[in-house]
């Protein structure tokens, strides 16, 4: 859940203007949902972009603080995709990350967008990126808990696994930006597209679209069929548990898209 900018104690605030002198403005982030704090901070050094998360007490960091120790150790290993960490700040059991501020507008992933193309240079890029060693989270085991055997979703490639069009920021001159590296992992390459398919499905792709949009990617066609099967009903699965116990529309948006998926591929077995 956001907190407000309001709520920063006003040591942390202190430890943010160390970095930035004077704020003149804050424009709280309207997406996303991870960091207690992600806003856009109008500063006489300039503008950046905060994201902020409170510790559980002074010597536990709690799930949205790991988080963004995560985001803040990968960094800078991801410099081709990601806006640059500036600084880092820990003051009033709060951890601070300013990052270069992207002036940019969130991705279009629907059918026809010139986005896709750009989607897609991403994506290809990514892929051919080497895991860096401090990503140590294993993709396969989100999904221990639905499937016997995650083995098939195990490998060694750099996955950023939310790739969905709010994390994906594309600039006036076309550039695009992939931010929110929280959950990066290291997994079998074709993950990351089993992981986009329902942000293609929300953004009006049929399965079937998002199916041919899929298999331009080396990785995904190379992929056993059997494997993606197999993805797409842990997916789903994962998902449905979730609902049963967060009521949240997105989460329920987000079961009903990869169950959708699941029963495409179940339909062309
Ligand atoms: N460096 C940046 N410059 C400008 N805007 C940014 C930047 N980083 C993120 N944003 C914007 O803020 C939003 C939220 O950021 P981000 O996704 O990193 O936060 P989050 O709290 O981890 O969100 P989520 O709930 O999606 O995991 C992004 O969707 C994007 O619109
Ligand atoms: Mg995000």
């Amino acid at each position: 859940m956001r907190s407000d900018w309001t709520d920063l104690p006003p040591e942390v605030l202190g430890a943010i203007k160390a970095h930035t002198g004077p704020i003149h403005r804050v424009e709280s982030s309207p997406t996303g949902n991870h960091a207690d704090i992600a806003a856009t901070v109008n500063a006489v050094s300039g503008r950046l972009f905060v994201k902020a998360a409170r510790m559980m007490s002074p010597d536990k960091d709690g799930p949205e603080v790991r988080s963004l120790r995560n985001e803040a150790r990968i960094n800078p290993h991801v410099t081709e995709f990601a806006p640059r960490l500036l600084w880092t700040a820990e003051a009033g059991g709060w951890l601070v990350l300013g990052f270069e501020h992207v002036d940019g507008r969130h991705a279009d992933f629907s059918p026809g967008s010139p986005d896709l193309a750009i989607l897609a240079k991403v994506l290809d890029a990514l892929q051919a990126t080497p895991c860096p060693d401090v990503v140590t989270m294993r993709v396969e085991r989100r999904w221990e808990s639905v499937a016997d055997d995650v083995t098939p979703m195990a490998g060694e490639a750099l996955l950023h696994t939310d790739v969905n069009a709010t994390n994906l920021l594309i600039t006036e001159d076309g550039h695009a930006y992939v931010v929110d590296w929280a959950f990066t992992s290291r997994g079998a390459a074709w993950v990351e597209m089993g992981l986009l398919i329902p942000w293609l499905l929300k953004a009006g792709h049929t399965p079937a679209e998002a199916a041919r949009w899929v298999a331009q990617f080396p990785s995904w066609t190379a992929a056993d069929p059997a494997a993606k099967d197999l993805f797409a009903d842990a997916f789903a699965e994962r998902w449905s548990r979730r609902r049963d116990v967060n009521a949240a529309a997105w989460v329920a948006e987000h079961a009903a898209l990869t169950r959708q998926w699941a029963d495409y591929r179940r339909s062309r077995r």
